[in-house]
């Protein structure tokens, strides 16, 4: 399973409402239809004053619909209905919403609406305090107790010129709430997963620390291809990877040193099912970071003296002893040399399930780059060597590997 197939012919009805963050939904198509999904467009009298069927049918490579009358299709708002695996309205109007919560059908979208019988996903749009009003609350209330998925909205600041709540979410995490909504159906559903990524810092004095060059992406990669898989995620990032963004439904723990890291990884895993830990660990943390700002006339001389930090996977092994959680626990070995021999090694150490031996000595794999070259070895000593492949596919084949691990668990 790929990110790209749990979208992959997936049918979605995409109704555009009419508020001016309609231009932001011909990029939604876009994505959508660059995951593999089918997009069939339906646009509302009010959208066509912002925005143009033939924008989406020249992203989605479809027909946009705008109403029910011109069409040459037999009850077309049933066929639209009957196919669709998810109905998305985005942006969602107050009075779409309203709409829907009463069971309008006035045109083709709310008409298809009572048609359909697939899940469906609302990303609201509109301005001031309109989402705020109680006649909206009411609405949104009667909506969710159908079962209806919102995508936001966020906070900002709207057409008005005023803050608040009310701006349609960005077409990226709107790509991550669909996601949300179809994975709920994949076989990781109900599971903990914990996945560690990015590197630590270790202080030397409050500006200079010790780290590396993890960047995060592989840990988010794994933390996103869990997401699609239906598990609840916790991602536990260092600082290296704090500028990359949280994917859509993961709950984000941000952390500074190893010491950090070893208590929110410990914390998570108490209800983990799985692990994963594709953070860059410092082994070694200064035994005494200074308080003030070294001198530079001081730094000629400088010894900073370390310490060991603990071996976070281990703890997590002693921690399963006497609480049985996580039942699956991943660590990775970045190594220049012997992969194979220290992959082992670390695999029995480490008390893993599966280790991932990562080939840091080429240019292509490891640090700095979207791609990895890695080796997959299990604790029966069970050896798959992947291909160099991106970051996601090689987060996609661990994921897979845990999902056949825990049907045969
Ligand atoms: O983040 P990117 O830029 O995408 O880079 C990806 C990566 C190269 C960082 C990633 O693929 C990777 O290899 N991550 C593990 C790096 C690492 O710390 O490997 P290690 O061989 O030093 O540690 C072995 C395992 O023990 C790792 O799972 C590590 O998280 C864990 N560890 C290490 C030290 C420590 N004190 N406690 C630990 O639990």
């Amino acid at each position: 399973m790929t990110q790209i197939s749990l979208l992959k012919d997936k049918h979605i009805l995409l109704g555009v409402t009419g508020s001016i963050a309609c231009y932001k939904i011909v990029d939604l198509a876009s994505k959508l239809t660059q995951a593999g999904a089918k997009v069939d467009v339906i646009l509302t009298k009010a959208a066509q004053k912002f925005v143009t069927p033939l924008a989406f049918q020249s992203v989605t490579g479809r027909k946009a619909y705008v109403d029910l009358w011109n069409e040459d299709a037999h009850v077309l708002h049933i066929g639209l209905g009957e196919t669709a695996d998810l109905f998305v309205v985005a942006p969602c109007t107050a009075d779409t919403m309203a709409k829907l919560a009463h069971g309008r059908a006035d045109n083709l979208l709310t008409i298809t609406a009572l048609a359909a019988r697939c899940p469906m996903l609302l990303a609201p749009a509109m301005d001031g305090g309109m989402w705020d009003h109680p006649a909206t609350q009411a609405n949104l209330e009667t909506l969710q107790q159908r079962g209806v998925m919102f995508a936001g909205p966020a906070e900002g600041r709207m057409a008005s010129g005023l803050k608040g709540k009310g701006r349609l979410v960005e077409p990226i995490d709107l790509v991550g709430h669909i996601r949300l909504a179809f994975a709920k159906q994949q076989p990781l559903a109900g599971r903990h997963v914990v996945v560690t990524a990015g590197g630590t810092q270790e202080a030397i004095d409050p500006v200079r620390f010790i780290s590396n060059h993890s960047s995060g992406k592989q840990g988010i990669a794994i933390a996103q291809a869990a997401l699609d898989a239906g598990a609840c995620v916790t991602l536990i990032t260092g600082p290296t990877a704090a500028a990359r963004p949280t994917p859509v439904g993961a709950e984000r723990i941000n952390i500074t040193s190893t010491l950090d890291l070893q208590q929110a990884t410990l914390a998570a895993c108490k209800t983990a099912d799985v692990l994963v830990m594709a953070a860059a660990v410092a082994d070694y943390r200064t035994a005494n970071p200074a308080e003030q700002k070294i001198k530079r006339a001081q730094m000629s001389d400088l010894s900073v003296q370390l310490v060991e930090n603990p071996d976070i996977t281990v703890s997590v092994a002693e921690q399963k002893q006497a609480l049985g959680k996580p039942n699956i626990t991943i660590g990775f070995a970045a190594e220049s040399q012997n992969l194979l021999e220290n992959a082992q090694r670390k695999l029995a150490k480490k008390s893993l399930d599966l280790i991932v031996g990562n080939d840091i000595s080429a240019k292509d794999a490891g640090f700095f780059v979207d791609t990895n070259r890695v080796i997959l070895i299990d604790k029966d000593g069970k050896i798959e060597r992947l291909p160099l492949q991106s970051k996601v596919a090689v987060a996609e084949a661990v994921i897979d590997w845990v999902i056949e691990a825990s049907v045969t668990q």
